[in-house]
């Protein structure tokens, strides 16, 4: 399980911390600029852990650019061995936290697709604050995405589904989709240990891009 992230302490206004933040980002930027240096859309998997999914589905859409992106390195190096040991050149890993990497990303790149599977379901009351789903996180996602943008969510535990549900209803740049069915079957490294999940596709319906 992750640990809570220092934005949600009190370490997130130090002055330190937020020099190394800004150093992260500009780290982060710097190797997005370096792989992509024309303008792309996009299929980014959220909390990618070690890639099997995404790594399916970039090998199945040849024409899709696909980018995980996940806050351990253990986890994002055996991601990108996978890549390399299939050779694939529409996939990248890169070790980061969903925000910073979400300020990374240089303006002219654009969110076309979005995966979330299996985010921690934090199953305590006092930490739902950590879970990946949160209104300020679709408000960054929908700033970076196409309009008709796809989000992908996944979740075997029940309560977490149900919150990250309302968290899309309530946002006003979010709607679940209903009619689509999931676009790709694979299973992650989660999925395999699971019986039962949920799954939902929401749109992006904000005219921002
Ligand atoms: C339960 S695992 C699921 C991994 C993968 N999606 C799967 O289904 O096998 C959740 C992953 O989300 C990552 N994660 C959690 N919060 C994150 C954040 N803010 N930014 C990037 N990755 C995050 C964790 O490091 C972990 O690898």
């Amino acid at each position: 399980m992750t640990q809570p992230s220092p934005s949600q302490t009190n370490q997130a206004s130090e002055p330190a911390y937020l020099q190394r933040r800004q150093e992260r980002i500009r780290q982060l930027a710097a190797e997005l600029s370096d792989r992509y240096p024309s303008p792309q859309r996009l299929t980014l998997e959220a909390g990618c852990g070690h890639g099997h999914f995404l790594t399916a589905f970039a090998e199945n859409h040849p024409h899709a650019q696909c980018m995980g992106v996940d806050l351990v390195s253990k986890r994002i190096r055996k991601a990108l061995n996978k890549r390399d040991k299939r050779d694939l050149n529409n996939l990248h890993f890169m070790k980061g936290s969903l925000h910073e990497w979400l300020q990374a990303l240089p303006a002219e790149h654009a969110l076309e697709r979005i995966f979330m599977l299996f985010p921690d379901p934090w199953p305590k009351k006092r930490h739902h604050k950590h879970r990946m789903l949160q209104p300020e996180l679709l408000s960054a996602l929908a700033q970076r995405a196409t309009p008709n943008c796809r989000l992908h969510f996944r979740s075997d535990h029940a309560a977490n589904f149900a919150w990250a549900v309302e968290q899309v209803v309530q946002h006003p740049s979010w709607e679940i989709q209903t009619k689509e069915p999931w676009p790709f079957e694979h299973s992650s490294f989660f999925q395999e240990l699971m019986v039962k999940y949920e799954s939902f596709t929401a749109i992006n319906s904000s005219p921002t891009r």
